[in-house]
């Protein structure tokens, strides 16, 4: 078996000037993450908050050393010195809030998953061709050193073909109807939300599966709460994808190839580290310790200053082939979004 072509790993470039100046369109658990990124980021300044709650808005905005704040996403959206638009609220809301952004001629970076479903994210991505404006789903993972580098060690063929990949996440969470996993209203389940990643990390070494196979079980709401997803490949390959928000699992991942096999230090979607065994070889340890988010956000400064609309690391048509599979997987275990 060959394998797949790999987005090429781009040499690290020089800071892009001026500086991409972003706004947060929303302020809640994940933006914080995002502004730390934003302020590491070489390339990057943090603009512009916005959320619901002016106050809330303020006070994220305050503790990143920025004064502008919104109440109103559009109001973000209409700044002109707000150059790019960091979308971070919940996954429904990304399609409306990325076509604001990309309406009014920002560059967009949306939280994963990018959308609710394929067709959702192949519009946020047509809109944004068409604007001639820069689009990336924040799987900040494929930006991270250590990914970076397995990507590179499987690439040049130093553990063989590869045969089999493996991916998991979990959450530990009681079930409560209310809280964001479970609440179908606000794009619940475990296949969205950790399952994505684990799509993503199988399709970056694996590629597109020639068939799929779907086990899980559902939640009293209806959202997914536990799903396995096994992948097969006329070659023979197989790639596994475990995801619960109902159990404690280590966040493992491992490549195995026919000469050897690469194990990502847990939890795999942002790891320090990986071990690389090769037949008759001592183990050989990647150590890389990263800079959370600010990857993702140096990445998308370098591709919107050289001009670029998608990032090689995170191309366009991996996601939306990846949200094809979830799509897939949701129909066969019945999950269904109201706004679909
Ligand atoms: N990359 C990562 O590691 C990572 C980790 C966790 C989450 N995420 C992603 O980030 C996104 C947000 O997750 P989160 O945990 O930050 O969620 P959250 O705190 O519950 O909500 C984020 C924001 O979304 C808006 N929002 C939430 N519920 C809403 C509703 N019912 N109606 C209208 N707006 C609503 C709010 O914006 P306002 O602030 O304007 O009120 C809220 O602050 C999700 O898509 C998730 O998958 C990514």
């Amino acid at each position: 078996m060959s394998l797949p072509p790999h987005a090429p790993v781009v040499p690290d470039t020089p800071t892009p000037t001026p500086p991409v100046r972003w706004g947060l369109l929303g302020a809640g658990h994940i933006a914080r993450r995002g502004a730390q990124g934003i302020v590491d980021a070489p390339g990057c300044e943090l603009a512009a908050v916005a959320a619901r709650d002016h106050g809330r808005a303020g006070t994220l905005a305050a503790d990143f050393g920025c004064d502008t704040t919104y109440a109103s996403y559009t109001q973000l959206c209409a700044d002109e010195r707000v150059e790019a638009v960091y979308v971070n609220t919940t996954h429904p809301w990304h399609l409306e809030h990325a076509l604001l952004a990309i309406e009014a001629g920002k560059h967009v970076l949306v939280e994963k998953p990018i959308a609710l479903n394929a067709a959702q994210a192949t519009q946020v991505f047509d809109a944004a061709r068409a604007a001639g404006v820069f689009a990336i789903e924040g799987m900040w993972t494929r930006t991270l050193p250590v990914i970076r580098e397995v990507e590179r060690v499987v690439g040049d063929g130093e553990i063989g073909d590869v045969v089999r990949v493996e991916a998991s996440l979990s959450l530990n969470l009681d079930y409560d109807e209310r809280h964001r996993l479970f609440d179908l209203d606000n794009g619940g389940g475990a296949l969205l939300d950790m399952g994505v990643y684990c799509c993503a990390f199988l399709w970056l070494f694996l590629g597109r599966p020639d068939t799929v196979h779907v086990m899980g079980s559902l939640a009293p709401t209806g959202a997914d709460q536990v799903a396995a997803l096994q992948w097969g490949y006329d070659s023979g390959a197989i790639g596994h994808a475990f995801v619960t928000s109902r159990g404690l699992a280590p966040g493992r991942a491992l490549i195995v190839g026919r000469r050897g096999y690469v194990e990502i230090d847990p939890k795999f979607h942002h790891p320090a580290g990986a071990t690389v065994v090769v037949d008759g070889a001592p183990p050989r340890r990647i150590q890389a310790p990263h800079q959370q988010f600010a990857h993702q956000f140096a990445e998308a400064a370098r591709c919107i200053r050289a001009g670029e609309l998608e990032s090689p690391l995170v191309p366009h048509a991996d996601t939306i082939g990846v949200m094809e599979i979830l799509d897939a997987a949701r129909s066969e275990l019945g999950v269904h979004y109201p706004q679909e």
